[in-house]
């Protein structure tokens, strides 16, 4: 979730007033002889030779560089195409959310022909922290199914079973107050949470009055309440939990949880900030460094590692410096005169994201207050900050304009017609989202995981999709698990230039009818008597004189955004002759000392948002290098 909405409203304004708040966003600040985690400057870290290097310091790039430092013997740099963040507001305060300042700039799409050729600005973090950064805090896990289908599809050893541990060593769950939690409806399974990690989460304090029509709502319309979204195969309704640490009622994001929480006892631990990875460096066919140059523009430096090279860049960019480096599809390095390394044609391809389709509502008789009340009411945004600045409590407790709660569905509780669904899944013959020219290996894959994915929807055991009323002004409707496929490619051999980012959403006909599906099962939830006491109706493009499949299709197509921040998938984990890009054990295909790490390595979406699956396949990453260099507690006596 990453609130568009307010993206149209503040991205100007926003941007420039923060600007000239902090004008000093590079911190350059070179010491001779660390004795902590030190932000270095593009000199020094050229003049070092380190253990590791770790391109991208997001979720994943900085659960390694603090796991790794554990041991005083390895050194860690990690070069991050983003400044520090300055502990904003807008950044730390979930009620004050508004991350835009980080947004990596001027990203859009190419033409999406799901989309009546639109070209649709797409969000990702260019800072330190990544994602964890900017995102809306929301901290969820899929569904054990999910990770046992990457295990299915060529992963031996991957398993919910054997990634709980590393979900659970990578939190600290702080439970609400119990009579708030009774009142409010939050429930949670102690024996599936974390304590004593690093990510520190909880619920908000408070929750607006209109939650629980619509959680009446929701159950009148057969969603159940379940117990934990976080431990099992149940799909309903629940409170969302978000990485926040309830001591503060600040953001936890990867640069406090897994830098400055570490940073006064790692001497070993290097952050160098707005640098760009551009290639990997390899002596024949092993990964021996990285080229790097200032975001702004500059001079091109050169850092080492002795063990290892990984990539942690994120979806959109870990392919784009594989491709610089000389690993992707041949067609496309011959065309940009790359030397090629490794013929590697899934590098780039089976881009996904979550699309997002928001409904608007008008509300006669809303109840007051709602998450839109400290944008229109300065009388009550006033009053909540003073409750929030002196006991931790009230709105700004949620991160503005989510409201608290969630439904997740599973095909069955969204259609009646959800066998007629998969049949025409199945009985496709062309795949649709893919081009002519497709690479066979690449095609394969995509065949073995629309076989996966239809069971999953035949099974039930998966979430594919979620609707969230936000109490205000609008519901947001998720497609967690599309079939549709996109693709990043390089533009040019220039580092800076943004890759092509096309998604190709609901390209694939069954993607628009699950989530035909899922918009009717938002309509009939809305239309149950408790929300209809509130006098909610649709509001323009949508409406309920818009009745057949194909006037709602072609008002989707008008509105649809196709990312939800969740982009994945494009250097994915599967054997080579499925269009695999890393191995099991994330390690890059044809090429020595190189991994992935970043959610580029999912074969597909899970039935969740990313961060929390993030953050324990990092640690999981993490203990299995450790072990494979026997480093920290696997050094040998
Ligand atoms: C606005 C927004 C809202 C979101 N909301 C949620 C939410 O509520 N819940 C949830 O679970 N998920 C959410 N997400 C998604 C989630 O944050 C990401 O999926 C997650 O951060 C991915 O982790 P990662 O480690 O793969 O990469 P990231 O965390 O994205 O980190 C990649 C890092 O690499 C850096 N980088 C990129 N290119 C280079 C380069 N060439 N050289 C060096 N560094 C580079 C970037 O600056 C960034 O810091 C949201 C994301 C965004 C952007
Ligand atoms: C780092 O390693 C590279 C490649 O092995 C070598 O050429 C260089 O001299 C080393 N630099 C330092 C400072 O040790
Ligand atoms: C989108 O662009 C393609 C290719 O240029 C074209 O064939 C198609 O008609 C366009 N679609 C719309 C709705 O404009
Ligand atoms: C976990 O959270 C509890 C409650 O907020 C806190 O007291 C404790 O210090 C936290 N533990 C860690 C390791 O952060
Ligand atoms: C909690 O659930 C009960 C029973 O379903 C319901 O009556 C109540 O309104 C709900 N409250 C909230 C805040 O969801
Ligand atoms: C605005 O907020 C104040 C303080 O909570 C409240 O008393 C008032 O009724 C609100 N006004 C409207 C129009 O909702």
């Amino acid at each position: 979730m990453y609130g568009k909405e307010q993206l149209g409203k503040s991205f100007g304004g926003l941007l420039v007033s923060l600007l000239v708040v902090c004008p000093s966003l590079i911190e350059a600040n070179p010491v001779r002889v660390p004795r902590h985690a030190t932000v270095v400057d593009s000199l020094s870290a050229a003049a070092s030779n380190y253990t590791f290097v770790i391109a991208g310091g997001g979720i994943a790039g900085l659960t390694l560089a603090d796991r790794l430092t554990e041991d005083p013997d390895v050194s860690v740099l990690v070069i991050d195409a983003g400044p520090l963040d300055q502990g904003e507001d807008g950044i730390m305060v979930p009620g004050s959310f508004s991350p835009w300042l980080y947004f990596w700039p001027n990203l859009f799409t190419t033409n999406e022909v799901g989309l009546n050729n639109r070209s649709v600005f797409t969000p990702i973090a260019q800072v330190v922290g990544g994602g964890s950064t900017i995102n809306a805090m929301v901290f969820v896990r899929g569904k054990p199914d999910d990770y046992n289908k990457w295990g299915d599809v060529g992963n031996p050893g991957w398993s919910w079973k054997k990634l709980l541990p590393f979900f659970l060593k990578s939190e600290n769950f702080t439970r609400p107050d119990p009579s708030f939690a009774k009142t409010a409806n939050i429930s949670w399974d102690d024996s599936v949470r974390g304590n004593g990690g690093p990510v520190q989460y909880t619920y908000p304090n408070y929750y607006y009055p209109g939650s629980a029509n619509w959680w009446n709502a929701a159950q009148s319309a057969g969603l159940p309440a379940v117990k934990d979204p976080n431990g099992g195969d149940d799909l309903g309704i629940y409170w969302f939990p978000h990485a926040v640490d309830a001591s503060t009622r600040t953001r936890s994001h990867s640069r406090r949880n897994h830098y400055d929480r570490v940073k006064d006892s790692r001497p070993n631990y290097h952050i160098l900030p707005s640098n760009m990875v551009s290639k990997v460096i390899f002596r024949g066919t092993t990964a021996v460094g990285v080229e790097y140059l200032p975001t702004a523009g500059g001079k091109t430096s050169t850092a080492y590692a002795a063990k290892e090279v990984i990539l942690a860049a994120g979806a959109l960019n870990s392919p784009k410096i594989l491709q610089l480096s000389g690993i992707g599809p041949k067609n496309l390095l011959q065309k940009h005169m790359i030397p090629i390394v490794v013929d590697l044609p899934g590098v780039g391809a089976n881009l996904q994201d979550q699309l997002t389709l928001k409904v608007g509502y008008t509300a006669s008789r809303n109840l007051f207050p709602n998450s839109g009340s400290i944008a229109n009411n300065a009388t009550y945004a006033a009053e909540q900050r003073a409750l929030y600045d002196s006991k931790k409590e009230g709105a700004y407790t949620i991160v503005s304009t989510l409201s608290t709660n969630i439904a997740m569905l599973n095909l069955k509780q969204t259609t009646s017609s959800y066998k007629q669904i998969i049949s025409k899944g199945r009985a496709a013959v062309a795949p649709y989202s893919l081009s002519s020219d497709v690479d066979a290996t690449v095609l394969a894959g995509y065949a073995a995981q629309r076989r996966l994915i239809l069971e999953q929807y035949e099974s039930g055991k998966a979430g594919i999709g979620s609707l969230h009323w936000n109490t205000a002004d609008g519901v947001t409707i998720y497609l967690n698990k599309p079939l549709s496929r996109g693709a990043v490619t390089i533009n040019s051999i220039n580092p800076l230039e943004n890759p092509l980012v096309n998604y190709r959403t609901v390209t694939d006909p069954v993607d628009v009818e699950v989530l035909t599906a899922l918009f009717r099962k938002n309509r009939e939830l809305m239309s149950a008597p408790d929300m209809a006491s509130l006098g909610v109706a649709e509001a323009a493009p949508f409406g309920e004189q818009i009745t057949s499949d194909s006037e709602l299709a072609s008002v989707f197509r008008e509105v649809i955004d196709p990312s939800n921040a969740h982009q994945c998938c494009t250097a994915a984990m599967m054997p080579r002759a499925l269009g695999g890009v890393v191995s099991s054990e994330q390690k890059v295909y044809g090429v020595k000392d190189l991994r992935v790490a970043d959610i580029s390595y999912w074969p597909f979406q899970v039935s969740a948002a990313p961060t929390a699956t993030m953050y324990a396949s990092g640690e999981q990453l993490a203990d299995a290098i450790k072990k494979e260099h026997k480093l920290a507690e696997y050094k040998r006596q």
